[in-house]
């Protein structure tokens, strides 16, 4: 097609009387005439002396539309389209306050009230009508807070006026997550687990209950052959640290896991970002054939925001809507868009890539030759509106394919159901990580060796009052560190991709939190009960079944008391680095009124309740007291007792266990206190983490 275009005469005149011929493919083919060749030539045409200020007239922008200019190139009547999308006169704008940084259900969508700071939407119209969109601007256009109002996922910081309607009737979150998928921008996805691990996982989580295992599987196969993920069906997605699948693969499987309950409407914010032309471009067919679906129950509406895409991905999108600061510019067509923009004295330059000479003449440079004043640029804008025929937005438009769409609204499986499938998912993540399992054992057996040997076989003697305090002590501030340190480290990643699975309906909170909490305890109890076999017998605790038992039980406690703080910390705090400062502070308070450098006899009183919030001093004391309670000792090293330590007075024998149990005070606990009291520690802090979990968004 090249052949036809005839080089013209852009060189020979060099003024604004330029003819230009636009490129073929793409929508700019027009002969064009007397028109400015580039936006450096422009100067505000006739069109534009009504515009009296130097903003765009939201009226003007509300009313798009003409009765002959179609919104979309596909007839929103036909039985193609079953989803339509039609917002008006849509403001979003900033809270000026900051007080409402909890997720709290019934604020999520308050109308109007409070100061606001900044408007993000200028009272925008339009309608979203079967097809490949494209929300095309400058950075900062609005472009993701258009998708983002639209899909219901705004910051709780933002205020929305304005009706929007789906299918003719007012949407709500919940409502939306069965019909749609959103893929954000950038791509998060548990790196332990297969792309087709990953997709059976979604399928058992999104797919209706009634759904079959067979169903599900031929679901996923499906995505996986639409997607051209064949190849890697069988590969570990990948960390950042660690080499998975590919950055394509990564978007295409985003699109995938979105795609398995068949949305009728699917947003996509910046897919291509982080792609090569190629790849984009293959993504952008993949999204064009899901759009324009082999058979009718595959037609998705596809809303894609894209910054300034390469001509051939410009060419396969069916719909254009052009924002600029919060404005709508053009929306319509994207064939009609060049024309447009040629009638309101803009023609594309020959061999410009189309979208870019959209933005360039939105968007000139901001410095050189071609720099505009605020006025000039405004009146561009205006000219641009003004070319387009205002028609009304019909807010009832699609109302006769509700009941269609509303009977086939998925239902999600039961929310035991959901329990056992994430604890499964669960489970085969944590195997993905042995190596960090066997390094917490490697490290937990290293460790009661050490302990072990220090304090080996400690026997009745004078000589073991000192020392089995230290060893049921430093029993205790082992336990669960290493833990607590992963959960640290790996919560924050781990809850940003479930506010992202929550955010799409696929479980809600208490599921996953349940799943975890079992998943997590079941991998976690082999550390202690290794470290307390070991250390029991090397040191030569009293060889009494119950209390070896009792032992292992108060080790287990403590471990998962000191992970559960560290998840409620982690949960409750708003980033990584602030966990990572409580987290150490809270540990060595806990070690500090563990009860052993101050025993609990000897404690000032106004300290009293910081010791009462050391889960340490409770796994201490428990240890003592199984240890101590019907302990005889010998009498045999008491001179030496009397010249080496404090403990003793010289020449006094402490013959039971109850005379150190009493003079260190430890009778004011029992070993059921104390289990008790770690029992409620856990739940407690795990309450609190759930809350972080549920209503805490960052
Ligand atoms: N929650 C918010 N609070 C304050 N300002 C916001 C908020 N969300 C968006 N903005 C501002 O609104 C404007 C539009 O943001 P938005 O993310 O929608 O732009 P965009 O067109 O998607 O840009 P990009 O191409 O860079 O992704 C920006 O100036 C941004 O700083
Ligand atoms: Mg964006």
């Amino acid at each position: 097609m090249s052949s036809e275009l005839s080089t013209p005469d852009v060189e020979s005149n060099g003024g604004t009387e330029n003819r230009a011929y636009v490129q073929s493919q793409s929508d700019c083919r027009l002969p064009m005439a007397s028109l400015p060749r580039t936006t450096s030539d422009l100067t505000p045409i006739n069109r534009t002396n009504s515009v009296t200020n130097n903003s765009i007239s939201p009226n003007l922008v509300a009313n798009i539309y003409t009765k002959e200019r179609q919104a979309s190139v596909l007839d929103p009547m036909s039985d193609r389209v079953s989803t339509i999308l039609v917002w008006q006169n849509l403001i979003v704008s900033t809270r000026g306050d900051k007080k409402n940084k909890f997720h709290l259900p019934d604020i999520k969508r308050s109308k109007g009230s409070g100061p606001t700071s900044k408007v993000l939407l200028h009272n925008l119209s339009g309608a979203i009508t079967g097809g490949l969109w494209a929300v095309m601007g400058p950075s900062g256009s609005g472009k993701s807070t258009l998708l983002n109002t639209l899909a219901c996922r705004l910051d709780v910081n933002t205020v929305v006026q304005g009706e929007m309607r789906l299918n003719g009737a007012q949407y709500n979150n919940a409502e939306l997550k069965r019909l749609s998928g959103y893929v954000m921008q950038d791509d998060m996805l548990n790196g332990y687990l297969s792309v087709e691990e990953t997709l059976m996982y979604t399928a058992e989580l999104r797919l209706p209950r009634e759904f079959t295992y067979k169903q599900r599987r031929e679901r996923v196969e499906e995505v996986i052959t639409d997607l051209g993920l064949t190849h890697v069906r069988k590969a570990i997605i990948g960390l950042r640290t660690k080499q998975g699948i590919s950055g394509s693969e990564r978007k295409r499987l985003c699109v995938g896991m979105q795609l398995l309950n068949r949305p009728q409407l699917l947003f996509l914010d910046e897919p291509t970002t982080g792609l090569d032309s190629v790849t984009a471009l293959d993504l952008l067919h993949t999204l064009h054939a899901l759009a324009h679906g082999r058979s009718q129950d595959k037609a998705v509406t596809v809303v894609c925001s894209i910054h300034q895409p390469q001509s051939k991905i410009f060419n396969l999108f069916d719909s254009l809507i052009l924002l600029k600061n919060g404005y709508t510019i053009y929306q319509g067509p994207r064939k009609q868009a060049m024309e447009v923009f040629h009638s309101a004295g803009f023609p594309c330059p020959l061999y410009t890539n189309p979208a870019d000479h959209l933005l360039d003449v939105i968007t000139p440079p901001r410095a050189g030759e071609s720099h505009l004043s605020e006025e000039q640029q405004a009146a561009i804008d205006a000219a641009l509106v003004n070319a387009q025929t205002p028609i009304q937005i019909d807010l009832k438009m699609g109302e006769n394919k509700r009941i269609q769409q509303m009977a086939n609204l998925p239902s999600n499986p039961l929310w035991i159901k959901q329990i056992e499938i994430l604890f499964r998912r669960n489970m085969r993540e944590q195997f993905r990580k042995l190596d960090v399992l066997a390094i917490s054992l490697l490290q937990s057996i290293i460790m009661a060796v050490l302990i072990g040997t220090v304090f080996l076989q400690i026997g009745q003697s004078q000589s073991s009052i000192i020392r089995r305090e230290p060893v049921a002590f430093f029993c205790s501030i082992n336990q669960g560190v290493f833990g607590a340190l992963m959960v640290i480290n790996s919560f924050p990643v781990e809850r940003a991709l479930t506010l992202r699975e929550r955010a799409s309906g696929t479980y809600f909170a208490s599921a996953y939190f349940t799943a975890k909490i079992i998943a997590d305890t079941l991998v976690q109890l082999p550390v202690p009960i290794i470290f307390s076999c070991i250390v029991y017998f090397l040191v030569g605790f009293d060889l009494v079944v119950s209390k070896f038992f009792i032992f292992v039980l108060l080790i287990i406690l403590c471990s998962v008391a000191s992970t559960s703080i560290a998840l409620m910390i982690s949960a409750i705090c708003k980033t990584t680095d602030m966990s990572v400062t409580v987290l150490p502070m809270v540990l060595e308070v806990s070690r500090l009124f563990g009860g052993f450098f101050l025993a609990p006899a000897f404690l000032p009183k106004y300290f009293a309740w910081l010791d009462g919030i050391s889960y340490i001093k409770y796994s201490f004391v428990g240890v003592a007291l199984t240890e101590l309670q019907g302990l005889r000792l010998t009498c045999e090293d008491v001179k030496m007792i009397a010249y080496n330590a404090t403990m003793s007075i010289p020449g006094n024998c402490t013959r039971t266990g109850e005379e150190i149990i009493q003079r260190q005070g430890y009778d004011s606990l029992s070993i059921g206190g104390c289990i008790a009291i770690l029992f409620a520690f856990i739940i407690f802090c795990r309450a609190w983490a759930f809350i972080g979990v549920r209503f805490l968004k960052n």
